[in-house]
């Protein structure tokens, strides 16, 4: 490894104290700076559809304001969802869980305002925030006052500049389905978890079969369309689910098990919200992020599902211990110890 850090210095960039504790060695070659707590590694050869998947989340990640009460709101949403997701009882909790780590890692942090509440909550630690689109850029520009934060993009599923059994944590929320094998990159998570610590994941559930077409129909068919006409889209579904969220009424549905239609007692938009269509709509966060939320579902063509089978074989495969494990009826998610 040549001293990258000397390097970078002679070019004007003045790496924070931060990457030189990640990498004590310099900069590996694969990575290069762009300021003093951004460095890139090289996405030049992305396969199309992890190309689709990352120019859908810079567009997406575009349209969200850090300083507008949404982004806020939908922070302290994501945030309380996140203990819950992963096991912890409070933020005070995982404080504690945080503190006496040295090096955090945050797969796929979109905006970073989950990577920046980890660096909030636990000062000393070097939390290293990673996502392959340009949000990676904006959030290091907005979070630039964290001493304790660096930011690489790069592709989660290649992270060959990280030793083996390096982080204390690994956290992957939101963010596997996106990639273009999700348990060969469920491995390299794990590859990078140190022994006996943990790395905490979400997938999405699958959904009932007329759902599930229509998803992975659409999904191929959202390859030719604009950014902007899935806008439009996000808009019009947005507005279909604020419009069947008028009626109040809870109705007693029945179940179709051979079309994997769970009946019970809910809304009408929530039954077709589940069986059907994805028409988001939640007053409390507001039309934009009930908006950015249908556009995270139809833009990216790389996004999978999972059975609950399917999800715990990975965790089987990689032998680790269950700490917690969650499931609800968009997702499951969990922690899980790396067997020494
Ligand atoms: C739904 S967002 C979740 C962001 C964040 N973890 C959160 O919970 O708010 C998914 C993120 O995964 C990122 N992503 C998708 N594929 C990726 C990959 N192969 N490597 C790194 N990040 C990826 C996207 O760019 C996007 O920012």
């Amino acid at each position: 490894m040549t001293n990258k850090n000397e390097e970078n210095i002679s070019s004007g960039i003045k790496l924070s104290p931060g990457f030189a504790s990640i990498f004590p060695n310099g900069l590996p070659e694969s990575l290069t700076a762009v300021s003093h707590n951004l460095v890139v590694s090289d996405i030049s050869n992305l396969p199309d559809t992890q190309l689709q998947t990352k120019d859908a989340f810079s567009k997406k990640w575009s349209l969200s304001n850090y300083e507008s009460s949404d982004f806020t709101k939908a922070l302290a949403f994501q945030k309380k969802w996140y203990l819950s997701l992963y096991g912890f009882e409070s933020e005070k909790e995982l404080a504690r869980y945080l503190r006496p780590f040295k090096f955090i890692l945050d797969a796929g942090s979109g905006q970073g305002g989950k990577a920046a509440w980890f660096a909030q909550l636990s000062p000393s630690t070097t939390i290293v925030a990673t996502d392959i689109s340009d949000s990676i850029i904006a959030a290091s520009e907005y979070y630039k006052h964290y001493d304790n934060m660096v930011f690489i993009q790069c592709d989660i599923a290649d992270m060959s500049f990280f030793p083996n059994n390096y982080f204390d944590y690994v956290s992957c929320d939101q963010v596997i389905h996106h990639t273009k094998i999700p348990p060969k990159t469920f491995k390299e998570l794990v590859r990078v978890t140190r022994i006996n610590h943990d790395i905490s994941c979400y997938v999405y559930r699958k959904k009932a079969l007329p759902r599930e077409l229509l998803d992975d129909y659409f999904r191929e068919f959202n390859k030719q369309l604009t950014h902007d006409d899935i806008v439009e889209l996000s808009k019009q579904l947005t507005e279909l689910g604020r419009i069947l969220s008028k009626i109040k009424k809870v109705i007693e549905f029945p179940s179709i098990p051979l079309l994997g239609i769970e009946g019970g007692k809910m809304t009408v938009q929530r039954f077709l919200y589940w069986n059907f269509i994805k028409c988001y709509w939640n007053k409390e966060l507001g039309k934009d992020t009930s908006i950015l939320t249908n556009y995270d579902w139809y833009s990216p063509s790389q996004a999978f599902r999972y059975s609950e089978q399917d999800f715990r074989s990975w965790i089987e495969q990689e032998n680790l211990d269950e700490v917690h494990f969650h499931s609800e009826q968009a997702c499951y998610s969990g922690r899980f110890k790396k067997r020494g």
